[in-house]
């Protein structure tokens, strides 16, 4: 279970994060949607540790345990995953030892034994196939000349190999076709199970068709302002935020 209470949260003097109370059970789709500039994306990256961005209070535990004070690589060992709204590129390094280097951390951090060439790439073309997706995005460098479709695709894959359990995907607000759509919800379905959370930051009504959170949250100016089921998401399609807004004003 991700507990966030009070959060709050700067980056360099300016304040963006004005007390977050949210809490996801195991097991639960969580979908945060807001106007941009709300603190959406700040969220995500306080939860895995960016370091430009400085938490002035309130606590974040997963599971019990206090994430706020652990590194991004610890974090990532206690198993949550970060899918960044824009991925970065990696020229010059292979997709493959890319996915094997991170896989491989988070086993020695669990004492599992290392996976080597031959055993990563069988496990990662199991994926890959499981995912639809082409064997060539293995080869390739990380992310380099990937469409927005084909980013998001790796980004997937690589949570299918993680298997988090606590999922943030930050999605692009713009670029994303209806298929890279599904792809994104396809895969976090994939990982659906009672250990399982995710936190999924969106814009589209029509990404929550395909996963149907079981709650959806509001982020406007640093706070939550609103809560409610998957019908709050359709409400604001049909509105937009200006009610929700004002209502919170
Ligand atoms: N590196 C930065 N330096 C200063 N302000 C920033 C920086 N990154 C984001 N912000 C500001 O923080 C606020 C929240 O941004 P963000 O979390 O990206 O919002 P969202 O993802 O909801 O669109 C915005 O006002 C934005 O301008
Ligand atoms: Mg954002």
């Amino acid at each position: 279970m991700l507990e966030i209470r009070g959060l709050t949260a700067s980056i360099g003097e300016k304040p963006i994060l004005k007390g977050i109370d949210l809490v996801v059970p195991d097991g639960e789709v969580h979908a945060i949607m807001g106007p941009n500039g709300s603190g959406k994306s700040t969220l995500g990256y306080v939860l895995s540790g960016r370091d430009d961005y400085t938490v002035t209070g309130g606590s974040v535990t997963f599971n019990g345990i206090d994430l706020l004070d652990m590194e991004p690589e610890a974090r990532a060992a206690a198993g949550v995953f970060l899918a960044f709204q824009a991925p970065i590129e990696l020229p010059g390094v292979n997709n493959a030892n890319f996915l094997r280097t991170a896989l491989n951390a988070i086993r020695r951090a669990h004492g599992e034994s290392e996976l080597d060439a031959i055993q990563f790439l069988k496990l990662a073309r199991a994926e890959t196939k499981r995912l639809a997706m082409p064997d060539d995005m293995l080869k390739r460098n990380v992310n380099v000349g990937f469409s927005g479709g084909e980013k998001k695709r790796n980004e997937v894959l690589q949570m299918a190999l993680l298997r988090p359990k606590l999922a943030i995907l930050d999605e692009t607000d713009s670029g994303l076709d209806i298929d890279a759509l599904k792809i994104v919800a396809d895969g976090v379905n994939a990982l659906r199970s009672p250990t399982f959370s995710a936190l999924v930051v969106t814009h589209h009504q029509r990404l929550l068709d395909h996963l149907v959170p079981n709650r959806v949250h509001v982020l406007a100016h640093g706070r939550i302002i609103r809560s409610g089921g998957p019908e709050l998401a359709k409400e604001l399609e049909k509105s937009g935020y200006a009610d929700v807004l004002a209502a919170a004003a």
